[in-house]
């Protein structure tokens, strides 16, 4: 028996939303090294150009289109684009999203859970409906939603995100069940502490300002009191969470859909 190569993405076309950040950049490169096309859509622009200046030496289609994922007009208008450029779109990674201020309940700002919950909750809303609608004339496909750990189990201090989160697994759960019958596979995937990246040094520092009795004050203490609740004792890597979305996409993964994939190192 002869095993086939995994995970080839050959003449395949993926939208990756979030494209100028850490998890967005990493999983470009993993499907343009793969043999993917790209369609990176982002609100930083130069950001973005630095990411499709990398992705040139696998030698693939890269789109960049500048998209604020909030507003449906910006969506639809970056989708169509990115469609026109790359033919069609197989895959979509619903990835954007925003921590949101650390702070207590008590002190969690009105504005800024309305900002968490419209970038992480109404963006992904939106770039899950134009996938949908896209993908199921092109005979199926599939998404991953960019869910989290703080999905599953809510971190102290983060109020907005866990709840963003929360929705992100719930907002899967349904659209699998109603895209099914288009071919399309909805999951989400769910990293817990991974590093090193502008999230991870970001939620250090930021809990340690809260002062909370869950962390140090000190940001290098906290990384050690994060690190050290992780069963396999390490941060993971984006490295490690592109391969998930890798494997959610796949063909491997043809019968697994509603799922949420845990990133976590065992939490
Ligand atoms: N890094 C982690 O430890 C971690 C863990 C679990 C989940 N996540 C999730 O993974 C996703 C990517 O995180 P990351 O670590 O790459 O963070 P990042 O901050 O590096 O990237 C996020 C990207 O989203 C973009 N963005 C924000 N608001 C947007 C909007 N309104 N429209 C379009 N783009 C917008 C930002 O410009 C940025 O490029 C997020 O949804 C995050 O919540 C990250």
């Amino acid at each position: 028996m002869t095993a086939k190569a995994t995970y080839q993405f050959i003449g395949k076309k993926i939208l990756i939303t979030g494209g100028a950040g850490d998890i967005g950049k990493a999983t470009a490169h993993r499907f343009a090294a793969n043999g993917a096309s790209v369609a990176l859509l982002d609100l930083n622009e130069p950001k973005m150009a630095d990411v499709a200046g990398e992705l040139k030496d696998y030698n693939v289609p890269v789109g960049t289109f500048r998209c604020d994922v909030t507003s449906a007009d910006d969506v639809a208008k970056a989708f169509t684009s990115a469609v026109e450029q790359l033919g069609r779109i197989d895959y979509v990674f619903n990835n954007a999203g925003y921590q949101g201020v650390f702070a207590k309940t008590d002190e969690y700002p009105e504005d800024d859970f309305q900002k968490v919950i419209n970038i992480n909750v109404v963006g992904v809303f939106h770039i899950l409906k134009a996938a949908a609608q896209h993908l199921r004339f092109g005979g199926g496909g599939a998404i991953v939603n960019m869910a989290s750990y703080a999905g599953v189990v809510g971190p102290p201090n983060m109020l907005a995100y866990a709840a963003s989160k929360f929705a992100v697994i719930g907002i899967t759960q349904t659209a699998a069940k109603d895209l099914a019958p288009y071919g399309i596979r909805v999951n989400a995937l769910s990293p817990a502490l991974i590093g090193p990246g502008f999230m991870w040094t970001r939620q250090t520092q930021l809990q340690a300002a809260v002062g909370s009795q869950y962390f140090d004050a000190e940001p290098k203490v906290v990384e050690q009191q994060m690190i050290n609740s992780v069963p396999m004792r390490r941060l993971g890597s984006l490295e490690e969470v592109a391969n998930g979305v890798a494997f959610l996409m796949s063909d491997e993964a043809s019968y697994i859909t509603g799922f949420n994939l845990e990133v976590t190192g065992g939490q």
